[in-house]
């Protein structure tokens, strides 16, 4: 993009910013966004979090209104935890393809298989499957929520990769269900090669929604929270990482000192980024599109994520 276009585009940004700002506090809102939104949005949020960090906030805020900027499973989490407040969110087209990889049929049928087995549910699933299930988890908790499960079978749904992760460290039995991250997933090990080849001095972090065979050779492996306090911490200076762009914000900000190599160009959730600015704005103003639960769908699911909630 041309100066003149860029600068233009920042000035938009600027003006929609203080209007969204202004809205927000007419309405007693607060904004939650994850750490993959645009950098915009970043820069206005109240509070910015992996899924883990947005659910315990979204839990404890006094706001009468929440805009959730992230995908849909997110905002329907906010209003598990919220049923007598709004919850807005951005544009509801902002899916997400691997919480919708688990259908209520097909687990019921696997549970029948397994009559012993607890399910896990990455939060990464709808309110309707979080119904049918035992306990959430999220990448920043899966491992301690595994070991606080009074069972020696788990049926693990949506995510095979997070899966795999989590069953190196525990002797119970895991049930995998397919699922995965369309975006984590496409890395594969000769992208991370070639980067490492051309940046030796690099450390390599990655996300568990990664392919096993990626998660296998990075230095650390960890949640999107995980990831920031790793580069932060560490007295490396360069790293290749493998997890959505939008973090480079964070990473950015936290260490300006510091190079962030993404390992590569096509690690951009189109989900998360279908949010932005003009709908942020659009949805304070006219209060749509609002997140909407049946009561006991909810209260079901409320279960399994308070449950995660309480794992220390
Ligand atoms: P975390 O926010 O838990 O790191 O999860 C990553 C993700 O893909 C969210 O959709
Ligand atoms: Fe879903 Fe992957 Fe996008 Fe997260 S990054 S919202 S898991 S598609």
């Amino acid at each position: 993009m041309e100066a003149l276009a860029i600068e233009k585009k920042r000035e938009r940004n600027k003006e929609l910013q203080e209007k969204i700002l202004q809205l927000k506090k007419e309405r007693n809102a607060i904004i939650l966004a994850h750490y993959y939104q645009r950098p915009e949005i970043q820069e206005i949020a109240d509070y910015l979090g992996d899924s883990f960090g947005l659910a315990q906030k979204a839990k404890t805020t006094d706001a009468d209104v929440i805009l959730f900027c992230g995908v849909h499973f997110m905002g329907e989490s906010a209003k598990i935890l919220n049923m007598d407040k709004t919850v807005l969110i951005p544009d509801e087209r902002a899916g997400c393809p691997m919480a919708d990889m688990v259908n209520v049929d097909g687990l019921r049928k696997l549970k029948a298989q397994h009559p012993n087995a607890k399910v896990v549910a990455y939060i990464n699933t709808t309110a309707e499957i979080k119904a049918e299930t035992d306990i959430c988890c999220t990448s920043s908790n899966a491992r301690a929520v595994i070991e606080s499960i009074d069972a020696e079978e788990i049926i693990w749904i949506p995510d095979k990769n997070l899966g795999q992760y989590v069953q190196q460290f525990t002797d119970k039995k895991m049930i995998i269900w397919e699922g995965y991250c369309n975006t984590h997933d496409l890395l594969t090990v000769p992208d991370v090669e070639k980067l490492r080849a051309e940046h030796p001095d690099a450390l390599f972090v990655a996300h568990p929604e990664c392919r096993p065979e990626v998660w296998k050779i990075a230095d650390y492996v960890g949640s999107t929270t995980g990831i920031l306090k790793y580069c932060r911490e560490s007295e490396h200076k360069k790293f290749i990482v493998a997890t959505e762009e939008g973090v480079r914000y964070m990473l950015e900000l936290e260490s300006p000192d510091k190079e962030f190599i993404f390992a590569s160009k096509f690690l951009v959730c189109p989900n998360m980024k279908v949010n932005n600015l003009k709908k942020l704005a659009n949805a304070l103003e006219t209060m749509q599109p609002e997140i909407y639960l049946p009561e006991d769908v909810a209260d079901r699911a409320r279960a399994s994520l308070e449950r995660m909630l309480q794992v220390k």
